[in-house]
């Protein structure tokens, strides 16, 4: 029997490819529902820049160990952004063990009594594979080399759109290749294609595609 006072709890999935726009979605998302939000791609990036500083972006054990110890609070967003970083990340990515050591603590943040919304690549495949809300956030990879290209101008980093749209491709192939837990769109998420809109028709687009499935 349905209580009244039974509230379901709001969870929403956000995936996705490389500067898709999902981080922006999510982000706007958790503020409009007031639910807190973790961006996945940064454990995955704070790991991997870990590596880097070590030296050890080759060495799976290291990277494995890097993640069993990794503290969320105390993540920077802002240091964790460059191209370098994001590039590393998708390495370290594809080691099963690296998958391991994140998979509880990002379930357990998405089972918040309340809700949460999780943005990555797994989330609505793995991670919380019974949200009521995934979203599958895409757009072509030339659009998202150029979004990518701006951001990392805007953040001073010096590069081509060239050198981003092969980077954005290498990444794809890496993120959708890889054997455990691979960028894919969960059968019952729905698709939003941003390359022809711009931030507020995309949010608009997302909120009424998560309204819809939390009212189903
Ligand atoms: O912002 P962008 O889309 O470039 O990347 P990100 O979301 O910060 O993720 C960086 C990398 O982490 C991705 O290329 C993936 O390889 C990996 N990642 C993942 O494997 N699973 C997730 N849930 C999130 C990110």
């Amino acid at each position: 029997m349905n209580s009244p006072l039974l509230i379901h709890p709001k969870r929403i999935a956000i995936d996705g490819p490389a500067a898709s726009g999902k981080g922006t979605l999510a982000r706007r998302l958790a503020l409009h529902f007031s639910l807190p939000h973790l961006d996945t791609g940064l454990l995955y990036r704070a790991v991997g820049a870990q590596c880097l500083e070590r030296g050890a972006l080759e060495d799976e054990a290291a990277s494995v160990e890097i993640a069993r110890a990794l503290d969320i609070s105390h993540l920077n967003p802002e240091a964790l952004r460059s191209a370098g970083i994001g590039e590393a990340a998708s390495v370290v990515a594809a080691r099963p063990g690296v998958r391991t050591a994140l998979l509880e603590l990002q379930r357990h943040f998405a089972a918040q009594p309340g809700g949460a919304v999780l943005d990555g690549r797994d989330i609505g495949t793995v991670i919380c594979p019974d949200a009521p809300a995934k979203l599958f956030v895409t757009a072509t990879p030339e659009v998202r080399a150029q979004r990518r290209f701006s951001e990392l101008e805007g953040r001073g980093e010096i590069t081509s759109l060239e050198t981003v749209l092969a980077d954005i491709r290498k990444r794809d192939a890496r993120d959708s290749g890889r054997s455990d837990a691979p960028l894919a769109m969960a059968e019952d998420a729905a698709l939003l294609d941003t390359s022809n809109l711009g931030i507020e028709a995309a949010f608009a687009a997302a909120l009424s595609l998560v309204e819809q499935a939390l009212r189903a």
